[in-house]
């Protein structure tokens, strides 16, 4: 139990007193160990193992069973690279060895309904959002079958920057959207673990509760300042230079500036209704 009490307290900062599962130490241990990764060797992922990744993902919960995560692999070179290029900022995407794209579809079950002459007064945000949920299942279970067989991965959800252009190129019809792509390959560094809010501000027992939030934020900047500090700060020029740079002026920079604004709009224009 140390090994993983030792992982919780290094991600998390705390050590709660917790006993050893009887079984799944191992899969639990993995979960805890989990570092994006964002450099890769030069050695192609075979396609029969995205094939098994993929069926592992598929083999998630699903709501109400209507498997509304699909999964696209971009197997075509220039395909990924031009995809790639979309986000030169990001050259960990062209350095990938394997581009797989998340997907939700609520496509099919509006053809189900009409195949079975069937209403469909479902028309509304659950439907997106299921679709967007069940994509996001999918995808975390690739991620963690794919770590399991040692592989690396990156999640990238800013080629929803680009959903329009990326739909088209991919084929997707109305009510067929992209949740993430992810770039995956054999780690060429083994990453570095992100520390975590601790778990009390996380885990919530009977009633939502945020008491202390602020100092427990600042208490979080502070220990991941220690493990791992930011080495550039964001837009300098508008907030110049802090003399602490923590997680939370980090994303309290990142979210100054509008990002995929035009999103809803994407969604709408590929059919869904928002209300
Ligand atoms: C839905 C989702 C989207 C993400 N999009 C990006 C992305 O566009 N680019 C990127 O470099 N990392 C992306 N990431 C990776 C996160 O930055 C990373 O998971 C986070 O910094 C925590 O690090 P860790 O996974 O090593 O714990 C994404 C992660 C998730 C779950």
């Amino acid at each position: 139990m140390d090994n993983l009490l030792d992982l919780i307290e290094k991600r998390f900062g705390e050590r709660p007193d917790i006993e050893a599962p009887a079984e799944g130490k191992e899969t639990i241990r993995k979960l805890l160990d989990h570092r994006v990764i964002r450099r890769f060797a030069e050695k192609p992922v075979e396609p029969g193992l995205l094939r098994l990744l993929s069926a592992a993902a598929l083999a998630s919960p699903t709501k109400s069973d209507l498997q509304q995560g699909d999964i696209l692999i971009v197997a075509d070179a220039a395909k990924r690279a031009r995809i790639a290029a979309l986000l030169p900022d990001q050259p960990w995407i062209a350095g990938a060895p394997a581009l797989v794209l998340f997907l939700g579809n609520n496509r099919r079950q509006r053809q189900i309904a009409e195949w079975r002459g069937k209403p469909f007064p479902n028309d509304h945000l659950d439907a997106f959002f299921n679709a967007a949920v069940d994509g996001a299942i999918v995808m975390a279970t690739f991620i963690v079958a794919a770590e399991a067989a040692g592989l690396g991965c990156c999640p990238i959800s800013t080629i929803r920057n680009h959903a329009a252009a990326v739909s088209d190129w991919c084929g997707l019809p109305d009510h067929v959207f992209p949740v993430a792509g992810l770039g995956l390959g054999w780690p060429a560094d083994p990453g570095h673990m992100s520390a975590r809010l601790p778990l009390s501000a996380r885990v919530h027992l009977d009633r939502f509760d945020e008491t202390g939030i602020e100092a427990g934020v600042d208490a979080y900047d502070r220990r991941r300042h220690g493990i791992f500090p930011y080495r550039q700060q964001r837009d300098e020029a508008r907030f110049g230079h802090a003399e602490f740079y923590g997680w939370s002026e980090d994303k309290a920079r990142q979210y100054a500036t509008p990002e995929r604004a035009d999103f809803g709009a994407y969604v709408r224009a590929r059919g869904f209704r928002l209300d």
